[in-house]
C-alpha cells in the first residue's frame, strides 16, 4: 500500500461523505436546530453535548472537548489508523484511492487514459467500418444529429459482438485486464473477458481537458437498459463529472451553465445553438457538481422535464444550491412544457423560444411556489405554516441579499409584517444573549489572529470578505499572521467546509492550532460572524499601521518616501 494519498482526494472525500450520515451509523442522532446531538461516546454523560454539524462537516463535544472531521471520528471511535479510516470512507463513497504522483500508480492512471483514448478512436472508426454501421448511422440520422455535431462530441458505435474492442485493442498490445480497469471489459465468472458495450451508440465522457474518462452507450431500439454507463473507475467519478463541460467551455465566454439530464439533451441543445449545457451522468446533481459549475460561471440554470423525476431533481438542486449562493451567484429553474425534454423542446421551439416556452423561476420563486402549493394560504394558520416551513431553507441560505428578497416575497404572500419575517428568517439577528456573551468572552481573551481564524473556520466562505490587498497589507506588516494567511488563502481559492479545511492541514502543527481554535468558534450566528470578522480585521489593520510607523520612525527624514511621510503625519497618538 505504497504511495501518499493526494491532498485533493482527501478533500473530495471529506466533501463527498456526509458526517451526519456517517455518525448516524454509530450513534442515534437527534436534530437540534441546525445541528445534531447525541450522548457523547467519548465520555460518560446524561444529557447530550456531543454535536455534529452538517454544514461544517465537523463534530464537537461541549462536555469533553473532543472534535474532528469524519476521518477523525472514525479514527477515534473505531480506533483506526488514518489510512484505514480513509480507506473505509472511500469504500463508503464508492471511490478508489489514487496514489501519489511520484510512484508508479500515476503512470498506471496514465495508461488507463491511453486505453480509454484508444477505445474512443475505435468506437468512432466503427461508424465507418463496422458491418452493422448502417443501422447506427440511420439511428443518428433519425435522431437528427448532424455529422458535424457527432464529431464535436466524438460520438461512436460499439458493434454487435462480444469481443470487438478486446480483439482490436489487443493488436496494439492492450490487455483485457487494462480494459477492465478502464471499465470497458467485464470479467466472466468462469474465465476470460467480454466487451461491456455491445451494439450501442457511444458517447465519450470527457473531462475539461478532453481526456476520455468513460462512456455512455445507448441502445438503438427499445431494449433495456436504455443507457449503459461506464462504472466508477480510478479516473471516472459520476458524482464529480459533467457531460459536455469540455464542449461548453470550448464554445466561448460562458455566462451561465444549463444543467440537463441526458446526453442527447446536451447534444441537441448544442446543435441548435445553445452551447452551454451539461448533463449529470445518470445520477442526481451533487454538491461537488455545483462547486464545479460555480467555478466556471456565476449563474446555474437547472433545466428538467416537468415530470415527477424532473421535479425531484430540481428540488435536490435547490437544496444543494442554498448554501452555495453568495456574491453574484445565481440559480434558476427552468421547467419545460409538458411531455418535453430539452432535446425535443429545442427541436420544436428552437433556441429563441426555448426558454419562453418554458417556465423559468428564480431560486426564491421556485422555493416559495413549491411550498405554497402544499399549503392553504387563505387561512392564518396556513400563512404561519408557510413561514415555519420556509425557515429551515432560509437557515441554509447564507446570502443576505437573497434573504432580503425572500423576506419581501414571504411578507407579500402572507401579509405578515416584513420586519417580523426578517427576524423569523434570521435576517435581523436574534442573538441568544448568553451564548453571544460567552462567545465574545472567549474571543477577547484570544489574539486577534486567533479570533479571525476562529471566525473563518466556523464559516470558511467569510474569508471572501477580506480582499487580497487587505490580507497582503496585514501580512507585510504583522509578523504573526502566517497561519491566518494560509487559512484565508485556502478558503478564498475554493469552497471548503470547516472539516475539509482542517483536513488540508492534517499532520501539521497548524492542524493542532486550528482544532483548538475550532472548539470555541462554534457559537456565533453567521450574520454576526461577518460583522465580527470585519471588526477584527479593522483592529488588525490598525496594528499593521502601528507596526509600519514603528519601522519607519527611526529612519532619517531624508530617507523617507512621500507615502511614509504622510503616514507619520497622519499618525496621532
Ligand atoms: P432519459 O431516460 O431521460 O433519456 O435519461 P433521454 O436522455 O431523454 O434519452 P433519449 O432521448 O431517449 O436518448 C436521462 C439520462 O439518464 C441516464 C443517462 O445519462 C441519460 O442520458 N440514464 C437513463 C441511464 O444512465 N440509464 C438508463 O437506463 C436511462
Ligand atoms: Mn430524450
Amino acid at each position: 500500500m505504497a504511495g501518499r494519498i493526494p491532498e485533493q482526494f482527501i478533500d473530495d472525500l471529506v466533501t463527498r461523505i456526509d458526517i451526519v450520515e456517517l455518525i448516524e451509523n454509530y450513534l442515534p442522532l437527534r436534530k437540534a436546530g441546525k445541528e445534531f446531538q447525541a450522548l457523547c461516546p467519548f465520555h460518560g454523560e446524561k444529557t447530550p453535548s456531543f454535536t455534529v454539524s452538517r454544514e461544517k462537516q465537523f463534530y464537537h463535544c461541549f462536555g469533553c472537548g473532543v472534535h474532528g472531521t469524519a476521518i477523525g471520528f472514525l479514527m477515534a471511535y473505531r480506533n483506526l489508523e488514518f489510512l484505514e479510516a480513509v480507506e473505509e470512507l472511500a469504500d463508503l463513497a464508492g471511490v478508489q484511492i489514487p496514489r501519489d504522483t511520484t510512484d508508479k500508480n500515476l503512470v498506471d492512471s496514465k495508461e488507463v487514459f491511453e486505453v480509454l483514448g484508444e477505445a474512443e478512436t475505435f468506437y468512432k472508426s466503427q461508424l465507418r467500418t463496422a458491418a452493422s454501421k448502417e443501422k447506427a448511422i440511420n439511428y443518428l440520422k433519425n435522431r437528427g444529429i448532424s455529422g458535424e455535431t457527432a464529431k464535436v462530441f466524438g460520438i461512436g458505435y460499439a458493434p454487435e459482438g462480444w469481443r470487438n474492442l478486446i480483439d482490436n485493442l489487443a493488436k496494439n498490445g492492450i490487455t483485457e485486464e487494462k480494459l477492465a480497469r478502464g471499465g470497458l471489459a467485464i470479467k466472466k465468472q468462469t474465465s476470460g473477458y467480454y466487451d461491456r458495450f455491445r451494439d450501442r451508440i457511444i458517447f465519450p465522457i470527457q473531462d475539461k481537458r478532453g481526456r476520455v474518462l468513460g462512456f455512455g452507450g445507448r441502445v438503438l431500439d427499445k431494449s433495456e437498459p436504455k443507457y449503459l454507463n461506464s462504472p466508477e473507475t480510478e479516473v471516472f467519478h459520476k458524482g464529480t463529472e459533467l457531460y459536455g463541460l469540455k464542449q461548453a467551455v470550448a464554445s466561448g465566454q460562458l455566462e451561465s451553465l444549463i444543467v440537463v439530464e441526458g446526453y442527447m439533451d446536451v447534444i441537441s441543445l448544442y446543435q441548435f445553438g445553445i452551447r452551454n449545457s451539461v448533463a449529470t451522468l445518470g445520477t442526481a446533481v451533487t454538491a461537488t457538481h455545483l462547486d464545479k459549475l460555480f467555478r466556471h460561471v456565476s449563474k446555474v440554470v437547472f433545466c428538467f422535464d416537468g415530470d415527477k423525476a424532473g421535479k425531484r431533481a430540481a428540488w435536490k438542486g435547490l437544496e444543494l444550491s442554498l448554501p452555495k449562493i453568495q456574491g453574484n451567484r445565481q440559480v434558476e429553474f427552468c421547467f419545460l412544457p409538458e411531455g418535453h425534454d430539452p432535446d425535443s423542446a429545442v427541436r420544436e421551439f428552437g433556441s429563441d423560444r426555448f426558454f419562453a416556452a418554458s417556465k423559468v423561476y428564480s431560486l426564491i420563486d421556485y422555493l416559495l411556489d413549491s411550498l405554497r402549493q402544499k399549503l392553504d394560504l387563505s387561512s392564518g394558520e396556513g400563512k404561519a405554516n408557510l413561514l415555519a416551513t420556509i425557515k429551515p431553507f432560509m437557515e441554509k441560505l447564507s446570502d443576505t441579499t437573497l434573504k432580503a428578497v425572500a423576506a419581501r416575497k414571504i411578507s407579500d404572500a402572507t401579509k405578515f409584517d416584513e420586519n417580523l419575517v426578517r427576524q423569523e428568517i434570521g435576517l435581523i439577528p436574534r442573538v441568544n444573549q448568553r451564548k453571544y456573551i460567552n462567545a465574545i468572552k472567549n474571543y477577547t481573551s484570544r489574539s486577534l489572529q486567533e479570533q479571525a481564524i476562529g471566525l473563518i473556520l466556523a464559516s470558511p466562505s467569510l474569508a471572501n470578505q477580506i480582499s487580497e490587498a487587505e490580507m497582503d497589507f496585514i501580512r507585510d506588516n504583522l509578523s504573526d499572521c502566517n497561519i491566518l494567511f494560509e487559512v484565508w488563502e485556502k478558503c478564498t481559492s475554493e469552497d471548503l467546509t470547516t472539516g475539509s479545511l482542517i483536513e488540508r492541514f492534517r499532520g501539521t502543527a497548524t492542524e493542532q492550532i486550528l482544532l483548538e481554535i475550532a472548539t470555541v468558534s462554534n457559537h456565533l450566528e453567521e450574520g454576526q460572524s461577518a460583522v465580527e470578522l470585519k471588526e477584527v480585521f479593522k483592529k488588525l489593520h490598525s496594528k499593521g499601521v502601528e507596526q509600519q510607523i514603528l519601522s519607519i520612525k527611526n529612519l532619517s527624514l531624508a530617507d523617507l518616501t512621500e507615502e511614509q511621510k504622510q503616514l507619520l503625519r497622519g499618525y496621532k497618538k
